[in-house]
């Protein structure tokens, strides 16, 4: 009870962290040293990024990275990625020169369509709703001319409006399903501003007509909100070679290596265990992308797995063909982002990156982290069906167990020859490095490893 506070957001931020500081931490003063460290020495910037959210108290760092060479669509990149997974950067930019020499990844945007629902109670005749509704659609048009005028001048708006009867779902529910074009907005905002003049205007519209009876007109709206789930806002990337030019696999013959590749990737297909992985393995490339130039991986994230999901079983996102001596990688994944508004015009590394990009469409940046997804996946499940993934991804993890053992930086070359032929865990680095200090404090070896 003691931790309980009223008006927290009212607070000063050096009152939040005192509060903090005070409430949860025996050593109060290093709460604040820590939350401090990470504060920008531009007051300017800082304070642009403490209004991103409520309560902030500091920054929260994450790697922002850069994997180079890749090819899409006939166009160089330089991918921003923002992970704070040691291999999946390394992983991207290896399987980006891979490709780059067998032709690049193709991506082609198969839907641009988004969702959204008003949902509400009618209680009474069906037919007469739907009917009036259909009889009614330039009224609901009209009356939010104002907030589409602009997305239609760019070439989107409202492109579908229907009324739904779901009342085998759930009591007397019933939905205005609304279709949208948001062209290079994500397009949030704008798609609940619309739902909620759309409820607005149906109780209005239902209650002033002659033909619902009293109990028709008290429509009761539960709630208006874009849907994430955008099985058609659709993008494809792929990949193709010949089965021969899959060389480079040590052990394995470029078909040997084909058909081995594909029996995982459908391992994923089948299994859904195993399916969940996978797919991770591609939204690491995925997010990392979609954090970069600013949008919201929280959204693409849900839309990719009910996606794979979407035949009742949970599925691979990602498909292989081997045809007429022809090796064909891709993957299809639904993928709400946006390229303006929002965090696109105010984040200084989001601006960054899609300036890196060449400021791209919407369009183009679903292309583009399709690709990054997809190149994931491919170095995955590559390192999976050939040398195992613990080798790449332990090498990388390394530099992170050095950082948690505290190993100075002269240490360093030690520890990575000596792994150069050995599996890294952290054990093995507590054990040498114990190893190694004793010896040091013994005289055996140099002082550096002493502290
Ligand atoms: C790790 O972040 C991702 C992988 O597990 C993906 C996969 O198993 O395909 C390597």
């Amino acid at each position: 009870m003691k931790k309980r506070v009223r008006g927290f957001s009212k607070l000063s931020k050096g009152s939040k962290i005192e509060w903090l500081s005070a409430h949860y931490f025996d050593h109060a003063d290093r709460a604040r040293e820590i939350l401090e460290q990470y504060w920008n020495a531009d007051e300017k910037l800082q304070r642009l990024h403490d209004e991103f959210a409520e309560n902030t108290l500091s920054n929260f760092y994450m790697p922002f990275c850069v994997a180079p060479n890749f090819l899409i669509d006939g166009a160089a990149y330089a991918l921003p990625m923002v992970t704070e997974e040691s291999s999946v950067v390394a992983a991207a930019a290896k399987t980006a020169l891979y490709w780059r020499d067998r032709g690049g990844f193709q991506t082609q945007v198969l839907g641009l369509k988004k969702v959204g629902q008003v949902h509400f109670l009618y209680h009474g005749d069906s037919d007469k709703l739907k009917a009036f509704f259909d009889r009614n659609q330039d009224r609901f048009l009209k009356a939010t001319a104002d907030l589409t005028q602009n997305m239609r001048a760019r070439g989107g708006g409202i492109t579908l409006l229907d009324l739904l009867d779901k009342s085998d779902l759930e009591p007397d529910y019933y939905q205005i399903f609304a279709q949208f074009n948001t062209v290079s907005a994500m397009g949030a905002n704008f798609i609940n501003s619309c739902l909620e003049e759309l409820a607005r205007t149906l109780k209005r519209e239902v209650q002033q007509s002659p033909v619902f009876t009293a109990e028709e007109k008290d429509i009761e709206v539960i709630m208006c909100i874009v849907s994430n789930y955008t099985p058609e806002c659709l993008v494809r990337a792929e990949v193709c070679c010949p089965v021969a030019q899959l060389t480079d696999v040590p052990g394995l013959s470029p078909l040997e290596f084909a058909e081995k590749f594909q029996r995982g990737v459908r391992l994923a297909q089948v299994e859904p265990y195993r399916a969940v992985t996978h797919n991770k393995g591609i939204m690491n490339g995925v997010d990392a992308v979609v954090i970069a130039t600013g949008n919201d991986f929280r959204a693409v994230e849900a839309a990719a797995h009910a996606y794979a999901a979407r035949d009742g079983q949970y599925r691979s996102l990602t498909q292989v063909d081997i045809r007429d001596g022809q090796f064909r990688f891709g993957l299809d994944l639904p993928l709400s982002v946006g390229t303006v508004g929002g965090l696109t015009s105010t984040h200084p590394l989001v601006k960054l990156a899609l300036d890196t990009l060449g400021n791209p469409s919407a369009p183009d940046l679903m292309g583009i982290a399709a690709a990054a997804g997809l190149a994931q996946n491919f170095a995955a499940v590559r390192a999976l069906v050939t040398t195992g993934i613990q080798r790449g991804h332990m090498k990388l993890h390394l530099s992170n167990i050095l950082n948690q053992v505290e190993v100075a930086e002269e240490e360093r070359g030690f520890f990575v020859n000596y792994f150069k032929d050995k599996a890294v865990s952290y054990a093995t680095v507590r054990q040498v490095l114990d190893h190694l200090r004793r010896l040091a404090d013994e005289g055996f070896i140099r002082w550096f490893f002493t502290r």
